[in-house]
């Protein structure tokens, strides 16, 4: 997968981008990252990306021009999404991971200042995602955010399957816990079950934890999980 990323701080990913899954999917030339700087497409000496709010209010906004001159000289083809980071906007949720993992070429876009002017959403891009009810200074850890998630979807760059296929939110709850090593630790020990080598006990522990973690702390989620019979005893249990 090629990812392009539009921002006006481009540094700000060296770190990840060099760490862990995301620099080992570059590694095994499963994705490849090209940075753009905005600024690049500024057109006046002192490289201006910012401008005050039509109707005033407090803050700046990151212009049009050098956004959209940014995202055209990748010559996005048909179809590619072109993706904004932005907390006025749907949920970025697993789903969305999965679904962007399966396209060649993603590009996204990192507002900074007050936010973006609302044409680079409504004519430039394609999907706009919130990461979260919070306000962060750039879309630069938004767009890292969903670039992990959507980069450990795609076949291959995570070692084992069953690691991802088993994570929180695949079969729309949340994960069990885990426990390694010793056995015991400080006087708190591991569940017994996990220990007696039991598989269908173990399935069954881990099954009922996931019904209990996601009823308890994700509504939204519980709401629209299928509770079988099955389900509703184990939840019974103490
Ligand atoms: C300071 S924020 C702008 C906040 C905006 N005035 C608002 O209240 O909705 C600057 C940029 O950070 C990014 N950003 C901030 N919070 C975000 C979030 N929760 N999810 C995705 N992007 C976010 C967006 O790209 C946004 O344009």
């Amino acid at each position: 997968m090629k990812v392009e990323i539009a921002t006006l701080f481009p540094d700000f990913f060296s770190g990840p981008l060099q760490s862990s899954i995301l620099r080992r999917a570059q590694q095994q030339q499963l994705l490849q990252v090209n940075l753009h700087n905005i600024r690049d497409y500024t057109h006046d000496k002192h490289r201006t990306a910012d401008d005050r709010p039509f109707g005033g209010g407090p803050g700046m906004l990151l212009k049009p021009e050098p956004v959209f001159e940014c995202v055209e000289a990748l010559q996005p083809e048909p179809g590619t999404p072109v993706i904004l980071a932005s907390p006025r906007a749907p949920l970025f949720t697993q789903r969305d991971a999965i679904e962007l993992s399966a396209y060649n070429r993603l590009i996204f876009v990192c507002g900074h200042y007050e936010g973006i002017d609302e044409r680079v959403q409504q004519h430039l891009c394609t999907h706009v995602y919130s990461i979260g009810s919070y306000v962060l200074t750039g879309g630069e850890l938004a767009t890292l955010v969903m670039l992990d998630a959507t980069v450990r979807m795609i076949p291959g760059v995570v070692g084992k399957a069953d690691s991802v296929s088993q994570d929180s939110f695949m079969d729309g709850l949340l994960d069990c816990p885990h426990y390694t090593r010793p056995a015991e630790y400080r006087g708190w020990p591991v569940p017994d079950v996990l220990l007696g080598g039991h598989h269908a006990e173990i399935e069954r522990w881990r099954h009922q934890q996931k019904l209990r973690a996601t009823r308890q702390w994700r509504p939204d989620l519980w709401q629209n999980y299928p509770v079988s019979p099955q389900d509703e005893q184990l939840l019974e249990e103490e």
